[in-house]
């Protein structure tokens, strides 16, 4: 895109945000030129939030499809449109509804804690849900003798279990992007970084948290580095939050951590990715591609959703 079509779409965004009172939502995984348009940058709860409280009457969800899907259902009567609707995710696709229900129908003793990353249909069939940044909170205020089934992200769930003590039962879904990252390529730059912290998002494997002296959802380990006295940190999460740091640290140095192959892009979220500028604009142009669900569906959806918003 040359430099004059970057700026006319900047400015024709700008120009449609006013004009259909809208509000861009966007995740730290966008490209940065879509985090700067954006009315909020957050982590999946902070998005969640800003979803149910706004006032505008096109919601633009620039991350992927089941963030889209929340805002959806947290605000049924207003339009949510997505630049990219193919934008998925490979947690969320780790759990099939239909094979969640016949887990839930042979095991009804299981109380279903459910990460924010799955589909509607899997979060109607579940009982609370859950993001990185509440999870631990959420699964303290389950009573200690019930069972708990914790999906889909196996590496979150092991860490949660870990942190609370709690044994649970856990769906085997991984992020594709978080798994990319092995400790041996991080020991090495740590060693290579002997002033560095190694921060982590607690979807990256066990053997990747155990080495880390931060853990947290993408807001948290941002507002780590704020905070903290340290110059240099080596992040292992979607890369796309890197611009968020720089811009509120610019005396900071920002490692991104690599990916086990080092030739890929694999630290970027293909989902993520899927969303430009152009769609940006093309999608408030024409307000679709729309997020859409059966009435029934976004009912049974909400429950779980909003207890999860009341313990938040
Ligand atoms: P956060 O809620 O921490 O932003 O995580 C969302 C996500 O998809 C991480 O891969
Ligand atoms: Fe899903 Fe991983 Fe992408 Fe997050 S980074 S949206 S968990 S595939």
């Amino acid at each position: 895109m040359d430099v004059m079509t970057e700026l006319n779409l900047k400015q024709e965004i700008k120009i449609l945000k006013k004009e259909l009172n809208a509000i861009i939502l966007a995740h730290y995984y966008q490209e940065a030129d879509i985090q700067d348009l954006a009315d909020f940058v957050g982590d999946s709860l902070e998005l969640s939030k800003q979803a149910a409280k706004t006032n505008a009457d096109v919601i633009v969800f620039a991350g992927v499809h089941f963030m889209a899907e929340t805002a959806k259902i947290l605000n049924p009567t207003k339009k949510v449109i997505i630049p990219d609707i193919t934008a998925g995710c490979s947690l969320s696709d780790s759990c099939p509804a239909t094979l969640f229900k016949q887990f839930r129908d042979k095991h009804p003793e299981y109380y279903a804690v459910t990460y924010i990353n799955s589909s509607a249909a899997v979060k109607a069939l579940s009982d609370i849900i859950c993001t990185s940044s509440n999870a631990e909170k959420i699964i303290r205020s389950i009573p200690e003798n019930q069972k708990i089934l914790f999906s889909p992200d196996r590496n979150l769930g092991r860490y949660l279990m870990e942190k609370t003590g709690r044994k649970m039962l856990l769906w085997d879904g991984t992020c594709i992007v978080h798994e990319q990252f092995v400790q041996q390529k991080i020991e090495k730059i740590k060693l290579e970084n002997p002033d560095a912290l190694l921060i982590a998002h607690p979807e990256c494997e066990e053997k990747v948290l155990d080495i880390s002296d931060f853990i947290g959802s993408t807001s948290q380990l941002l507002k780590f580095v704020k905070e903290n006295p340290a110059k240099k940190f080596i992040v292992a999460t979607e890369v796309g939050i890197l611009h968020q740091m720089k811009k509120s640290c610019p005396d900071k140095i920002f490692i991104p951590a690599p990916p086990e192959n080092s030739t890929c892009a694999c630290n970027e979220c293909p989902h993520m990715k899927k969303n430009t500028l152009e769609k940006l604009y093309l999608c408030m142009l024409e307000l679709q591609p729309e997020i859409t669900l059966p009435d029934d569906l976004i009912k049974k959806a909400y429950i779980p959703i909003k207890r999860m918003m009341d313990l938040s």
